[in-house]
């Protein structure tokens, strides 16, 4: 097997080679003049199992076409399988028509995807898993939920409760719960479709005098993890972290978030970030194995 960590996921793709004992091959990758991406395999590829790492985190459309031609190119360079490793698959939140004319991006997406020729493909808590069902390849959709809360362990969080900004995290809480040992609960958002400012109904979380964790999938301006922070601080939460596993972190959300009062805010290498300390490096490697019985 050949790991290859894509401009993207570099430190996560020489993880994933590091958890496997697999040495990872370095792309030779420079940008022309213009912006184009040029990639060189610096490693015959001839009837290996290759498995490429790049995530689609900002800037999104260079990190997704990056990604089509590197398995383009490692599939027309003779590869005996094709394995894409996309933590963060990007256009997730965009999988039905909200507004009259809106695209569907996350089908073109994968409709992209298809057209590359993909063995096995692999992401991390997917926006919108029914979206998986119309890519016709292997996909298995990992959660980085349980390494997240076993990290947040660590904080001596044992009974804290774990709170979902919304309905949309509710399973993730679930499993956090779980492992911290602790009640769950989640808000009621909503988002204005036009302007995406969010609204949430506010009930009692019963969480007075008890540290609390509040996990979703993704943060990007973090409005939601600002007001989910809000509330549990306003209700008496002790101490209060926010977890997520694919840290966007646009502008200025981790302050935004830090200021509203939670202590630290817990990401992992899905998308790589400065709040990104927990890698999802182990779960990939686990499946790679299962995969290919190794
Ligand atoms: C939406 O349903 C997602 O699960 C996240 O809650 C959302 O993407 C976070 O966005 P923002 O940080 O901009 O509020």
């Amino acid at each position: 097997m050949i790991i290859v960590p894509g401009p993207a996921s570099k430190d996560l793709g020489f993880r994933i080679a590091n958890s496997m004992g697999i040495e990872a091959v370095p792309l030779e990758f420079k940008r022309f003049p213009d912006g184009e991406s040029y990639f060189r395999f610096t490693k015959n590829l001839e009837n290996e199992d290759v498995v490429i790492v790049q995530t689609t985190g900002p800037p999104q459309d260079v990190n997704f076409l990056q990604l089509l031609l590197l398995i383009d190119a490692a599939r027309d360079l003779g590869s005996k399988s094709v394995t894409a490793v996309v933590p963060y698959v990007a256009y997730g939140r965009q999988a039905r028509r909200f507004l009259n004319g809106e695209a569907i991006s996350s089908r073109t997406v994968f409709k992209l995807l298809e057209t590359v020729d993909i063995d096995y493909f692999i992401t991390f808590d997917y926006h919108n898993p029914e979206i998986l069902n119309y890519f016709k390849n292997h996909v298995e959709n990992l959660t980085a939920v349980p390494s997240l809360a076993k990290f947040m362990n660590g904080y001596s969080l044992k009974g804290a409760f774990s709170l979902a900004p919304d309905d949309g995290a509710i399973e993730l809480v679930k499993v956090a719960s779980n492992i911290l040992e602790g009640d769950y609960g989640w808000l009621k958002k909503t988002r204005d479709k036009v302007t995406g400012e969010i609204t949430i109904k506010v009930d009692n979380l019963n969480v007075k005098g008890k540290d609390a964790v509040v996990f979703d999938d993704i943060i990007s301006t973090g409005s939601t993890m600002t007001s989910a922070v809000k509330i549990l601080k306003s209700q008496g939460a002790r101490r209060v972290y926010a977890a997520c596993v694919h840290p966007l972190l646009i502008g200025d959300a981790k302050e935004k978030i830090l200021r509203e009062g939670a202590l630290e805010i817990v990401g992992t290498d899905c998308v790589p970030s400065p709040v990104s300390v927990v890698s999802v490096a182990p779960v990939v490697a686990e499946a790679l194995r299962r995969h290919f019985s190794m």
